[in-house]
């Protein structure tokens, strides 16, 4: 007979062994921590139930069991021990079995514990010393600097050309005399009248030391090239190892590592990271006030990953940020002075605000709290949108996703003419902006369909008359997605517009998560011949891509089967899933001069100008068997959500009925 604590054992042991598994390997949800204390005490009180009704009948037990503890011959049956071992059970013949499979599931609730408060309780960071660089210019280098012990002030900052070996040359940059919790012990230092093109070494009187390069001069030979990377999301120590540092992020480790082994002339200039950088509500938010979002971002700052590089530490490498919504709150689409807001805006002002580029010339809004970016480095210019702080709520016909100043300075933007090296604009978003993602659509640009065909239309008709090409990126997904959107005025085939596969229109590239969790369903599809799929890598904990632009000869295509010669400014991505590039793609802008090549080159219905996009190298295995099971799930995942929503539907019908009655 099964009684009733037999089930709850059974039940309680396989949901917190299925529950710590997710939640340490997975996703760290915010749901799996109460349902693992939860199964615990349900484990243990049904456990001691069990031994206590056993116990009041003894007997009984004996006469099934055979007296074992008279029979020191008897060892424990195996197939006991098995079951014992997999369901939790208590063994009739092996106590210890009965200790081993109780302690498993104690140790599997204490490991969750862990994870979630580990780092949290031991390291505070109120001590950190921070310096870092953002954003650099040809001739400028923002420095942030953090430190709270008065006994460095005043902290001098100095700084010289790489190559100078005599230490009396260094250059006093100035000295901060006083730091305080207003700003949490931070300031921003712009070192200026720097050389173009050139390695420097800074020095502050704490010690504390990096290396920089500042941007090429316009117009020069070195202006024609650009190396960047793109990522976004971490969470520290995630999938979780006991035997980590609690706030080391091997994603970073990883991409530094392969950075390293880079030839120095392909080396990143910085990381263009795209939000959720302080994952501030996952596992668990320990609270909504200023001081616990200074404190996530210190932690960041205190993880080990930063220095774990002896040659090249991860923290000489300037990052320049965007907002999302795990710097605020899920979702986030309650504006910018809506609890929690403006709590989580104070440390993303300080850490990362301060230190970034500067905003555009025409940001349509007040310069002091304009929280989107724009700067030209090399062949490229860039707008780095805040698609948090300004979006109204989604999926309504006038949804806004940048707000009115934002979409002005973005066309302005967008519309504008650019110097002549500068051949490629890029726009990062935080939310991407293809509604292919079937899962949290509406949270990305999915959820502003109008406002987002007025930002196309003006792209695509930028690239017909600037010569110039744009480029999208955009992280948020924790999966890789390349999608293009063709100009419907090329009037492309449905031929040409079939999913994963490479060719015209504007292209994004979407990418996460640098050191976090990705979805084990397939949640990316092409819907219509709008948001055509290219590529689409959902795995890997660490993602992210090298994006890197130069002066080539490409080969194009012509309709008569020849192939002619176009000098060109070629884009290339890298995907790196950990350290290896698993696929890679190339776009290109004819050189002026070489327009007439090209478009003698592409038929007459084409793009005049932009030649389709390549794929340079693909190591993925599209028909390995987990791929297609994951895919049918999936699919199993959107009929499931399309049937809630028609129910959701019939419901709102429903309550609408009963209103107007
Ligand atoms: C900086 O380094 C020098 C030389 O190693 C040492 O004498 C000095 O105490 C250090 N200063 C601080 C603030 O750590
Ligand atoms: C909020 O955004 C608006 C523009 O949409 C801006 O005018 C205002 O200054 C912002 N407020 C804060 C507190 O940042
Ligand atoms: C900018 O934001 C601060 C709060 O963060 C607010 O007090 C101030 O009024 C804002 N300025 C403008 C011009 O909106
Ligand atoms: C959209 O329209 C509704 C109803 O007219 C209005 O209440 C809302 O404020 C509008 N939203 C935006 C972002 O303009």
């Amino acid at each position: 007979m099964v009684s009733l604590p037999q089930v709850a054992v059974v039940a309680s042991s396989a949901i917190l062994r299925f529950a710590a598994f997710v939640f340490l390997r997975w996703i760290p949800g915010h749901h799996f921590v109460p349902l693992i204390s939860t199964a615990l005490v349900v484990y243990l009180s049904s456990l001691f139930a069990l031994s206590r009704s056993t116990g009041d009948k003894p007997v009984a037990d004996r006469k099934d069991s055979k007296h074992p503890q008279n029979d020191p011959t008897r060892t424990p049956a195996q197939g006991d021990v098995i079951k014992t071992l997999l369901t939790g059970l208590p063994s009739a013949s092996s106590p210890l079995a009965t200790r081993f499979t109780t302690l498993v599931n104690i140790v599997l609730a204490l490991l969750a514990f862990d994870f979630l408060l580990r780092g949290h309780v031991l390291y505070p960071a109120n001590d950190l010393a921070l310096s870092r660089i953002g954003y650099v210019s040809p001739t400028t280098a923002s420095l942030l600097v953090r430190e709270p012990d008065p006994k460095q002030l005043p902290l001098v900052i100095f700084y010289q050309d790489e190559t100078q070996e005599d230490v009396s040359q260094w250059v006093e940059e100035g000295a901060i005399y006083a730091l305080d919790e207003a700003t949490d012990y931070t300031t921003t230092v712009t070192i200026k009248n720097l050389n173009p093109g050139s390695n420097y070494r800074y020095s502050l009187s704490n010690n504390h030391t990096g290396l920089f390069t500042t941007a090429p001069l316009p117009g020069t030979q070195s202006a024609n090239r650009l190396s960047f990377l793109t990522s976004s999301c971490m969470k520290p120590n995630f999938p979780y190892n006991p035997l980590s540092h609690p706030l080391r992020l091997p994603g970073i480790e990883k991409m530094t590592e392969a950075m390293n082994k880079l030839p120095s002339l392909f080396r990143p200039a910085f990381m263009l990271f795209l939000g959720d950088f302080i994952y501030i509500d996952v596992p668990q938010r320990f609270g909504s006030s200023v001081s616990h979002y200074r404190s996530e971002y210190r932690r960041v700052y205190s993880s080990p990953s930063w220095t774990a590089s002896q040659d090249s530490p991860a923290i000489n490498l300037p990052w320049i940020h965007t907002l999302d919504d795990h710097e605020i709150a899920n979702d986030w689409s309650k504006g910018n002075t809506t609890d929690p807001y403006p709590a989580a805006a104070d440390p993303f002002v300080h850490y990362h605000v301060s230190v970034n580029p500067p905003i555009p010339p025409m940001p349509f809004a007040s310069p002091e709290n304009t929280t989107y970016f724009s700067f030209i480095h090399g062949p490229a210019s860039f707008f780095m949108l805040d698609t948090r702080a300004y979006r109204s709520e989604p999926a309504q016909p006038n949804s806004t996703i940048l707000g009115s100043a934002q979409l002005q300075s973005l066309l302005a933007y967008i519309a504008r003419p650019e110097p002549a090296e500068v051949r490629w604009k890029i726009v990062a978003s935080s939310v991407p902006f293809t509604k292919n993602w079937r899962v949290g659509t509406t949270d990305t640009w999915g959820g502003f369909l109008n406002e987002r065909r007025s930002v196309f239309e003006a792209m695509w008709r930028a690239e017909r008359e600037l010569g110039v090409r744009i480029i999208l990126l955009s992280g948020d997904r924790h999966e890789f997605g390349s999608t293009r959107f063709p100009d419907p005025t090329l009037g492309l085939t449905a031929q040409e517009t079939l999913p994963d596969t490479a060719g015209e229109g504007l292209h994004e590239f979407s990418v996460g998560p640098l050191s976090m969790f990705y979805l084990p369903i397939r949640s990316y599809r092409q819907t219509d011949n709008e948001d055509v799929a290219v590529k689409y890598i959902p795995d890997g904990n660490t993602k992210y891509g090298l994006i890197d632009i130069d002066l080539r000869d490409e080969r194009v295509d012509t309709p008569s089967g020849k192939s002619v010669v176009v000098s060109s400014s070629v884009l290339t991505y890298s995907l790196y899933v950990d350290d290896d590039v698993v696929w890679k793609y190339s776009l290109s802008v004819p050189l002026p001069g070489f327009e007439a090549v090209a478009v003698a080159a592409n038929p007459p219905s084409r793009h005049p100008l932009l030649p389709p996009g390549k794929v340079l190298e693909d190591k993925t295995d599209p028909d390995s068997w987990d791929i297609m099971v994951k895919t049918a799930i999936g699919q199993v995942e959107d009929v499931v959500r399309g049937i809630l929503r028609q129910m959701t539907d019939i419901r709102d019908r429903i309550l609408k009925a009963e209103r107007l009655d």
